[in-house]
């Protein structure tokens, strides 16, 4: 066999050590530039006019501005990323949950660059190259472990997975076609995605489907929470015979606020779609990858339910999966991409370090990072922002906590005197709003501690 693989080229060229040194060579010498972005930095005097020109072609050519003055020079390093005007930033946003090792890692760059060096920029699933099928083995051999899961097929966005997912619930409940999801869902921005997604600022002026119906998410404060939540299922299924083709669901509510739920919650009413054949559909675009183990459903061991799973963002491309009974007919999933060659072996590389290098499990370096978060986050709380910055919570990876009042302008206002101060994060939810982080892997505890020196220092400026 290994003769044979000589005779190929293309397996001559990713064995070739020659060509294993250049690329090596090749991200060493981008690194040595970027050996400098270890802190944050203030825009640059000299760069401050092309910087504001770039970031202003940006709004003149997509018709909006940018919500942060932000064009990345295409450095970076770690969770510090350069900006056009010279600024460097604490990236605690990452794209909103793609760059999950940060910016610059030495591994994923070198699997980019062995990925461009491909023959074709794009895969597809006509004619797929090496990297789609070992993505794809990779994938199904870790969701198998824990879940039913047997296939996978790609798309390029999560909206795209999670429209492949619907079809496949729909196809093989037919006719049922209603969807239960939950209350302040966020499902993507296709047509359908948006009727799924809960909220009438991301949908204003479309024409509603009734297609969907809600549940509300987990209350901690409610003692009938849990039961609220499957009484309403239960009420809608009954309402509805035979019409309910699938359950979404969030593994943590993300958009809608970074609400978590305990087990317990969710068994009930996966126990009650396995008895209706309601296809379970874990909608995993923000979580996989960031919860401590490799999907969420793992995290909350209820991976026996899962019959569709949706993955996208820390991939760097995105996929569906699902077991034996939901694989559909021949027909009605395909789609001309499935990613770029560099995306498809980044995403390997991603999830081949973070399932083999010591970030997963209770005493991984993802949870790790996340008490080490929550603590920070807690302390400010308690003493300097006393009040200021409540709730902090989330899973792994992903944590929010309640700034000021909660209100919409305070929560954009503070992200805008963050950003100046030289951190970026985001938002999420509604009543309160959250600022929201989506940290990446390779967070250090200096990182995290100069991250509550610029909190805390913009919460101060707020409260002038
Ligand atoms: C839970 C969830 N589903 C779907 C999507 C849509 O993914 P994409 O923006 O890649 O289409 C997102 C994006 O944030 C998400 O968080």
């Amino acid at each position: 066999m290994d003769q044979f693989k000589s005779k190929l080229a293309g397996h001559r060229i990713q064995n070739s050590p020659k060509i294993q040194k250049l690329i090596s060579e090749l991200v060493e010498a981008v690194r040595g530039e970027e050996r400098e972005l270890v802190s944050i930095r203030a825009p640059q005097a000299e760069a401050m006019d092309h910087g504001k020109h770039m970031f202003d072609d940006v709004a003149k050519y997509r018709g909006r501005p940018l919500q942060y003055q932000f064009v990345g020079t295409g450095a970076g390093h770690g969770a510090y990323v350069e900006v056009e005007d010279g600024s460097v930033k604490l990236d605690l946003i990452n794209g909103i949950g793609v760059h999950i090792f940060g910016h610059g890692h030495a591994k994923i760059r070198e699997a980019a660059v062995r990925g461009a060096l491909s023959d074709i920029v794009m895969q597809g699933g006509l004619e797929p190259n090496h990297e789609y099928m070992k993505l794809s083995k990779l994938l199904v051999e870790h969701a198998s472990k824990r879940s039913r899961l047997k296939y996978v097929w790609f798309a390029t966005c999560g909206s795209m997975a999670n429209e492949n997912a619907l079809k496949i619930a729909r196809q093989k409940n037919s006719p049922a076609k209603l969807v239960i999801a939950m209350k302040n869902a966020f499902a993507g921005r296709s047509t359908m995605m948006a009727e799924v997604t809960d909220n009438p600022a991301y949908k204003e002026g479309l024409p509603e489907y009734n297609e969907v119906l809600r549940i509300p998410w987990y209350d901690s404060s409610k003692k009938t929470s849990s039961a609220d939540s499957l009484r309403a299922f239960k009420e809608i299924v009954s309402a509805n015979p035979g019409q309910v083709a699938t359950f979404i669901f969030e593994p943590m509510l993300g958009e809608g606020g970074y609400r978590t739920a305990p087990r317990d919650f969710f068994v009930p009413i996966l126990e009650f779609c396995r008895e209706q054949k309601i296809a379970v559909w874990a909608d995993e675009v923000q979580t996989f990858m960031r919860t401590g183990e490799l999907f969420a459903f793992e995290t909350l061991c209820i991976g026996e339910y899962i019959d569709i799973c949706t993955i996208a963002k820390t991939l760097q491309t995105a996929a569906t999966l699902y077991t034996e009974d939901y694989n559909p007919r021949p027909g009605l999933i395909a789609g001309t991409f499935a990613g770029s060659s560099a995306s498809l072996a980044a995403g390997m590389a991603a999830v081949e370090m973070i399932s083999g290098e010591g970030y997963l499990g209770d005493s991984g370096k993802i949870r790790k990072t996340h008490r080490a978060f929550i603590k920070m986050l807690n302390d400010l709380n308690e003493t300097s922002c006393k009040g200021l910055l409540r709730d902090a919570g989330g899973m792994g990876l992903m944590i929010a906590v309640t700034p000021l009042d909660g209100s919409k302008d305070k929560v954009n206002k503070l992200l805008q005197v963050l950003f100046k101060n030289g951190m970026i994060a985001f938002s999420c939810g509604r009543d309160p709003y959250r600022l929201r982080f989506l940290l990446p892997a390779i967070l250090e505890q200096k990182d995290i501690d100069l991250a509550g020196k610029i909190l805390e220092t913009s919460i101060l400026e707020m409260m002038q």
